[in-house]
């Protein structure tokens, strides 16, 4: 049994002028979620700076921490906690997965010690429903033992073969969902892939075109590696009321590929994405914040349609029902990054 609320609550048949629950807005903006490494004193000496330019930061217990280096990244992350108040900016660490050595550690201390500072525990490796079942009671136990004021959010990253297969089940196994982040390294690694790349597309992956004219080059046209699992993972987040994000995007020599490849998660129904050098913060920025036009145009359709019904013309577009919905699902988020 699922507490969660499904699209049939929201898509309730509307009263005329009643407010309009077709979705849960989301009420905070993680248009990227920026990761640190909590070891580095040098990074932990950057985070006050970062306050409230940033939408999310996460101190990384897990990959890229050498595993000498663990014990360390979970004081520093503890460290940064107490010594910060974060304002509109989210606080959330990625534990290490729950088969390390690590884990166990990584949760009870950060709840004992800074769980009223933090509000969501990013899990890696998400497989199944069971390992979001065990976290859940995990974090209850330790809140109650330790006198947490609110419930620590949970986001799973889907970076294993069987974790896609399961997507929908993780996205239903508990009220704690909080979302879903895209993790293309390891389940490039986890299915077979052959790639070396961490997200973004790779230059044998497409089709070529049908025969040009006699001694003309076929076209090859590069394709998307990740439309189907980020469109596999928006369903699922949205059915369940939960974000859905892309993840890591590896070349930081290649802004222009980052960009699209954040654009077309934006464009899917994604959030936001992870921004894991400081110039990705922009670009995700840039990204996640609907464009001007879009929000003037689906301005004027909401405009032209106050009662959300009907069908109306504008420059020559034919707009009714629906595309009020989706003109909504722009001018709210405008709304959110404005105020
Ligand atoms: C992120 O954790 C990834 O594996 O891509
Ligand atoms: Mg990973």
């Amino acid at each position: 049994m699922t507490m969660r609320k499904t699209p049939k609550d929201f898509f309730k048949p509307l009263a005329i002028g009643a407010p309009v629950p077709y979705r849960e807005i989301p009420v905070a903006l993680e248009r990227m979620i920026h990761f640190f490494p909590p070891q580095m004193e040098k990074m932990r000496a950057k985070i006050p700076d970062m306050i409230g330019k940033v939408d999310v930061l996460l101190g990384n217990l897990e990959d890229a921490i050498p595993a000498d280096a663990k014990e360390e990244a979970r004081a520093g992350f503890i460290t940064v906690a107490e010594q910060n108040e974060f304002g509109a900016t989210g606080l959330w660490t990625r534990v290490n997965c729950l088969n390390s050595p690590w884990f166990l550690d990584d949760v009870t201390e950060i709840v004992s010690k800074v769980g009223n500072k933090v509000d969501v525990i990013m899990l890696p490796k998400v497989e199944g429903p069971w390992d979001i079942h065990y976290l859940d009671q995990l974090l209850a136990q330790l809140e109650a033992r330790h006198q947490i004021c609110k419930p620590i959010m949970i986001h799973a990253i889907l970076e294993t073969a069987q974790g896609v297969n399961n997507v929908e089940e993780i996205a239903a196994a508990s009220p704690r969902m909080h979302g879903m982040s895209l993790g293309p390294a390891d389940l490039a690694a986890s299915r077979g892939m052959k790639t070396t790349r961490v997200g973004g597309g790779h230059p044998s992956y497409g089709v070529l075109a049908d025969d040009q004219a006699e001694g003309e080059r076929r076209n090859f046209y590069q394709q998307d590696l990740w439309h189907f699992t980020v469109a596999k993972m928006v369903d699922a987040c949205m059915s369940y009321g939960l974000k859905a994000f892309y993840g890591p995007f590896g070349d930081f020599a290649d802004d222009a590929a980052c960009e699209a490849q954040f654009r077309n998660a934006f464009l899917m129904g994604c959030m936001g994405a992870w921004s894991l050098h400081p110039k990705q913060i922009d670009i995700a920025k840039k990204v996640f914040s609907p464009a001007v036009d879009e929000v003037l145009f689906a301005r004027k359709i909401l405009e032209a349609m106050p009662d959300g019904t009907g069908a109306v013309m504008i420059d020559g577009k034919m707009q009714d029902d629906a595309t009020w919905k989706q003109a909504k699902v722009i001018v709210d988020l405008a709304k959110i990054v404005a105020s």
